[in-house]
C-alpha cells in the first residue's frame, strides 16, 4: 500500500507511476483507491464505532467525481456538498438524499428548491433570507426541512487566511453577537416547515493542530446551554465541520484522526454529562483528510533550462489549471522523478508550469537528480482540491483522474479533450 520502489520507478497502491504515465499520458490525477479507503476506515473504527450516535460526511469540495461518491457510500459515509452542482454529483451517484447535507454561504432558489426535491437530509444555514426562502419552498412541496446554523465562532485559526473560516469577520455563519443571535433563533423556531436541529462550525482548513476545533467547540457548547436556556430548546446535533490537516511536506506531521475528534468529543460529553443530558448527535466532515494524501499529479517534463548563478527551471506539460493552490494559497509540494527514483538527488530545480503566467510555479527548490526532457515529475499529496478546482485557463485541456487499487489501474474521469472546450459555444 505505501509508496515502495520497483526498478528505480515509484509505485503507487502497487501501479508503476511511470507506466500510468505512457499509458494515460500526462499531466495526470492518480488517486489511490486504498489509501481513501483507509482513511475512510480510519473514520468509521475511531469516530463512527468508537463514538456511538455520531455521523461523517466527506466533504466532496475537496474531489468529488461519480466514482468517489461511490467509494465514500460504500465505507458507511455520507456527503456534504455546497452547490446544486455537487448535489447533483451526489444524487447522480445513488447517494441516499437523506444522507447529504447542504451548505453554502448563499445558496440560490433553484439549489434551495432541488435539495429539499430530493429530500436533502440537512440544510446548513446561515442567512435569514435563506430561512425564509426555504421555508417558503418546504411549504410549496409539502416537505419538512431540518436545518442547522453555522455559527462564526470567532476562532482565528492557524491557517492561511483565504482558508480560514472561523472568525469574527467571515462571510460564513450567523454573528453570535446578543443584538443579533436571538432574531436568528427567533426565524428559525419559527419557521412552519423546518426543524431546527443544532449548531454547526468549520474553523478553517488544513490545520494540523488541534487548538482552533477545540476552542470553537467550547464556544458551541456555550452556545447550546445558551440556546437551552433563553429559548427551552434542546439541540440535537452538533456538527464540528472538516479542516483536519494532512501532510503535503517534511514540514508537516502527520496526525490521526483520533487527535482531532478525542479531545471534542470529550469536552462535549463531560458538559452534556454535567447537564445531565446524553450527547447529541455529533458530525464531521473531513475533505482534505480524506484525499489530499492519496492524490499524486504526474507531469512530463520538457524544457529544461538554466540560467547560469541564478535557477534551472523544468517545464512541466501541467500548472495552474490542474493545480492552482501555489498562486492561491503559497502551498508547498513535495514531488520527486519518478523514473529516477532511486538516483540520487543532488540538483536543484524550479516546477514551472506552462501558463502565460510567470506566477505558474508549481515548486521553488526542489532538490532531485539530473533533470532530462521525459521525466516523469510526481507530485505529492495533490488528491484534495486539484482536481476539483482545475481550471481551463489558456484552454488547457483538464487531466485525466486514474484510480489505483492493489497494482490495479482503472480510469475513472477521462482526459478533457479541445472539442469539450468548445462544446458549450454557440
Ligand atoms: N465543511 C465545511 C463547511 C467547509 O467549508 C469545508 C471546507 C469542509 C467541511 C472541508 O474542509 P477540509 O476537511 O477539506 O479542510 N480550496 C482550499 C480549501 C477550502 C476549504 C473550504 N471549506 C484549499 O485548496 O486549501
Amino acid at each position: 500500500m505505501e509508496d515502495s520502489l520497483r526498478d528505480g520507478t515509484l509505485l503507487i497502491d502497487g501501479c508503476d507511476l511511470a507506466g500510468l504515465a505512457r499509458r494515460y499520458g500526462t499531466p495526470l490525477y492518480v488517486m489511490s483507491e486504498g489509501k481513501i479507503r483507509d482513511r475512510l476506515r480510519e473514520i468509521r473504527r475511531d469516530f463512527l464505532e468508537r463514538y456511538p450516535g455520531t455521523e461523517a460526511v466527506f466533504a466532496s469540495k475537496a474531489f468529488q467525481t461519480l466514482d468517489m461518491c461511490r467509494i465514500v457510500v460504500s465505507e458507511g459515509l455520507g456527503l456534504d456538498a455546497v452547490s446544486g452542482g455537487e448535489l447533483y454529483c451526489a444524487l447522480k451517484a445513488g447517494v441516499d438524499a437523506a444522507r447529504i447535507i447542504f451548505h453554502g454561504n448563499n445558496k440560490t432558489l433553484a439549489e434551495m428548491e432541488m435539495a429539499v426535491e430530493a429530500g436533502i437530509g440537512r440544510v446548513v444555514s446561515d442567512s435569514l433570507y435563506e430561512v425564509r426562502e426555504l421555508d417558503r419552498i418546504a411549504g410549496e412541496k409539502g416537505r419538512r426541512v431540518r436545518v442547522l446554523y453555522r455559527i462564526t465562532p470567532g476562532v482565528d485559526s492557524h491557517t492561511h487566511k483565504f482558508i480560514s473560516t472561523g472568525q469574527l469577520d467571515s462571510k460564513f455563519g450567523i454573528p453570535l453577537d446578543p443584538s443579533v443571535f436571538g432574531t436568528y433563533m427567533e426565524a428559525i423556531l419559527s419557521a412552519r416547515n423546518l426543524d431546527f436541529a443544532g449548531f454547526h462550525f468549520h474553523v478553517g482548513s488544513q490545520l494540523l493542530d488541534n487548538e482552533s476545533h477545540l476552542k470553537a467547540a467550547g464556544i458551541l457548547l456555550d452556545i447550546v446551554e445558551k440556546v437551552r436556556g433563553d429559548f427551552g430548546v434542546e439541540v440535537a446535533e452538533l456538527n464540528l465541520g472538516g479542516g483536519f490537516g494532512v501532510v503535503y511536506t517534511e514540514a508537516d506531521e502527520r496526525k490521526p484522526l483520533s487527535y482531532f475528534v478525542d479531545p471534542m468529543m470529550e469536552l462535549i460529553s463531560r458538559r452534556y454529562l454535567d447537564w445531565g443530558l446524553t450527547r447529541p448527535v455529533v458530525t464531521i466532515e473531513p475533505g482534505r483528510w480524506i484525499v489530499g494524501e492519496a492524490g499524486i499529479t504526474l507531469y512530463t517534463v520538457g524544457s529544461v533550462k538554466e540560467i547560469p548563478g541564478i535557477r534551472t527551471y523544468i517545464g512541466v506539460d501541467g500548472g495552474m489549471p490542474d493545480n492552482p493552490r501555489p498562486m492561491l494559497y503559497d502551498a508547498k509540494y513535495r514531488a520527486v522523478i519518478a523514473n529516477k527514483a532511486g538516483l540520487q538527488a543532488d540538483t536543484i530545480v524550479t516546477v514551472a508550469g506552462k501558463c502565460c503566467e510567470s506566477g505558474d510555479i508549481l515548486i521553488r527548490d526542489l532538490c532531485v537528480p539530473p533533470p532530462e526532457s521525459g521525466d516523469i515529475l510526481a507530485v505529492f499529496s495533490t488528491g484534495a482540491y486539484n482536481y476539483s478546482m482545475a481550471s481551463n485557463y489558456n484552454r488547457i485541456p483538464r487531466p485525466a483522474v486514474v484510480m489505483v487499487l492493489d497494482g490495479v489501474d482503472r480510469l475513472s474521469v477521462r482526459r478533457e479533450t479541445y472539442e469539450d472546450i468548445l462544446s458549450r459555444e454557440i
